[in-house]
């Protein structure tokens, strides 16, 4: 979704405010814009398209001031349009603002302004602050008193950026509900809507919290909800820039997909030792609390929400506990049956998505204990819920998620065994199942070393319209996260179904060279899942069978075999490189995909 970076200090803004576009590309965009103060007026340069369109038309020279703003805007209020990208000003050009979420009763604002005699140039509903600070100006003169006024006038989401020649060497920053972090480098301070964009120049950040400000100039005041200053502490955030570089690797997506053995590896450190109970840093459950639950639910949205179905799959064959798994944006709105003897889990790589965010609240109003897992520190997610557990598998900046779900599964597998540990007490089983967890990056790096088989077979299915991905059970969970793989970077249109349920009607759609990728990991349900494909198979269907068992088929992928629990960690490495080379053999941007953004910070 829409990307955000400001920055105040002693170097040319226009560098840092590019670079840190380029960087945030991965969010998924239509328009970008930059704002730079110059000799006590604002320049606004944006266009429609890819940053690579605003930089042509740029004139670097002409921009040499040390504070500006700059915005890559995914259109929700009003086509993508140069008109609609941000920044957006008011008519007096005193406000320059640059704004991520959705300003909810911009309408209403908007008809007020415009009988006050106030002009609007675009449809989106982030131009109504810079015409509402304009309008307040008017009235006392006095900038920060507008800001909030204004402020206090907007419903819904924001992380906004104004800048003013009125007070030239100043960013003024609000956040609600939409991500901003602030960072102090050596030659100034900047602010962005993402890490990964300013991570070059420090590793110290501060997080404001929704309703609190910022006042930027050489130095940052900090100011709660009522405007009244206070202090805020900085926290250091480990990254090394090579977690953000490609690393010679052609896109993010092949560069996480290889980096996914590490990934687990992190998420695992220090939760999953042998022999020892699991363990995570901040929280504890007791034993009595796990004995009064009657349900836990998983909630969250696309691949997030298919680790989640893992986690239900791990957790009912341990815990013998009803899970429920959820999309957030259903549960939210549905009044689910949620009490205090309820566990809700919420997982979300970002920790950002408005949906998850929404539901994560709504079962803390209904009185549920919420755990969040989510990759992000800090993000909005770990602020809402009770307890946090990190998934540290490194930033992903792929819109694909790969290492993502892997560390997503390898977290919520290392949940549901601390959860019997906690009730049960550690006994042979779970013991073993760390032990193959503790296993599983050096099985992973033997799938990764196939990549051209799975690239040769990636070219036969470049011109298929529709692909079936079959399984029962956990199979099935890794079916559907393979096929939304393939249809968000290959844009070829594919489905997951539970392979007993094909002949309920989907198996109307068999035809001579259909392709079929079946899964087959658990030895106990081989056989039923094989007679489906053999269903599909005599109707002349195209089978790709991946398996740990042994089983003579034409195509067949072979995986390492491993409890049925963590078989979509191996599993998916080969769909997920499918989903890539069939992206790459069509000559897509697999990174950013059409449509999509990396965070869906609207509902
Ligand atoms: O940041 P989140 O984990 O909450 O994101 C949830 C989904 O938007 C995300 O997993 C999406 O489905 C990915 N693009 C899938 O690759």
């Amino acid at each position: 979704m829409c990307g955000i970076v400001g920055y105040v200090g002693k170097k040319r803004a226009i560098d840092k405010l590019v670079l840190g576009l380029k960087t945030l590309e991965y969010r998924g965009y239509d328009s970008a814009g930059v704002a730079v103060m110059q000799d006590n007026h604002v320049i606004v340069v944006k266009d429609k398209g890819r940053i690579n369109n605003l930089e042509a038309i740029l004139d670097y020279d002409a921009l040499n001031g040390n504070v500006g703003i700059a915005h890559t805007r995914w259109a929700t209020h009003g086509i993508p349009s140069l008109k609609n990208a941000h920044p957006h000003e008011d008519q007096n050009k005193h406000f320059t603002v640059v704004h991520n979420g959705i300003i909810e009763n911009y309408m209403e604002l908007k008809d007020f302004l415009i009988k006050e005699g106030f002009k609007f140039e675009s449809q989106t509903d982030t131009e109504v602050i810079p015409v509402l600070m304009e309008y307040y100006y008017q009235k006392d003169k006095d900038v920060v008193k507008a800001f909030k006024h204004t402020l206090d006038d907007l419903k819904g989401s924001y992380a906004i950026l104004v800048i003013t020649p009125l007070i030239s060497n100043t960013i003024l920053v609000a956040k609600k509900n939409s991500p901003l972090v602030i960072g102090e480098g050596s030659d100034g301070i900047y602010i962005a809507s993402d890490i990964p964009a300013i991570i070059k120049y420090t590793k110290d950040f501060y997080f404001l919290s929704d309703g609190e400000k910022a006042i930027i100039d050489d130095k940052i005041r900090f100011y709660d909800e009522h405007f009244e200053e206070i202090k805020k502490q900085s926290k250091t955030i480990n990254w090394e820039m090579d977690a953000i570089d490609k690393n010679g690797f052609k896109d993010y997506m092949l560069k996480e997909i290889y980096e996914q053995p590490a990934s687990l590896k992190n998420t695992l450190n220090g939760i999953i030792v042998n022999n020892k109970p699991v363990q995570f840093v901040g929280f504890s459950l007791n034993k009595k609390y796990l004995e009064s639950l009657k349900q836990i639910y998983i909630v969250a949205c696309g691949t997030a929400m298919h680790a989640g179905l893992v986690g239900k799959y791990a957790m009912e064959k341990m815990l013998r506990i009803p899970v429920n798994v959820e999309v957030a944006s259903e549960f939210r709105y549905r009044d689910p049956i949620v009490d205090k003897n309820t566990l809700c889990i919420f997982i979300s790589q970002s920790g950002e998505t408005a949906d998850t965010i929404a539901a994560l609240k709504l079962a803390k109003e209904k009185g549920a204990k919420t755990i969040a897992i989510s990759n992000v520190f800090e993000s909005s997610i770990t602020r809402e819920a009770d307890h946090t557990i990190y998934t540290h598998a490194g930033p992903e900046i792929a819109v694909a998620s790969t290492k993502a779900y892997i560390s997503q599964v390898g977290i919520i597998v290392a949940f549901a065994i601390y959860l019997c540990d906690t009730l049960f007490g550690s006994n042979k089983d779970t013991n073993y199942l760390k032990e193959e967890l503790l296993h599983l990056p050096d099985l992973m790096e033997e799938v990764i070393k196939n990549e051209d088989n799975y690239h040769e077979l990636a070219k036969k299915m470049i011109n298929v319209h529709d692909l079936f991905y079959i399984g029962r059970g956990c199979d099935y969970y890794i079916a559907m996260e393979g096929s939304l793989k393939l249809k968000e970077i290959s844009y070829i249109h594919s489905e997951a179904y539970p392979a007993g349920e094909l002949k309920h009607g989907p198996i109307a759609l068999i035809d001579k060279g259909t392709f079929v990728l079946g899964i087959i990991t658990d030895s106990k349900i081989a056989d039923k899942t094989l007679s489906n494909l053999e269903e599909v198979k005599s109707r002349g269907a195209n089978i790709v069978l991946i398996t740990n068992q042994n089983i003579r088929e034409e195509q067949v992928i072979s995986i390492p075999d491993i409890n049925p629990i963590l078989s979509p960690i191996l599993a998916i490495i080969p769909l997920q490189f499918i989903a890539y080379y069939v992206a790459k053999e069509k000559d897509l941007d697999v990174d950013k995909p059409r449509n999509l953004a990396k965070s869906v910070t609207v509902e």
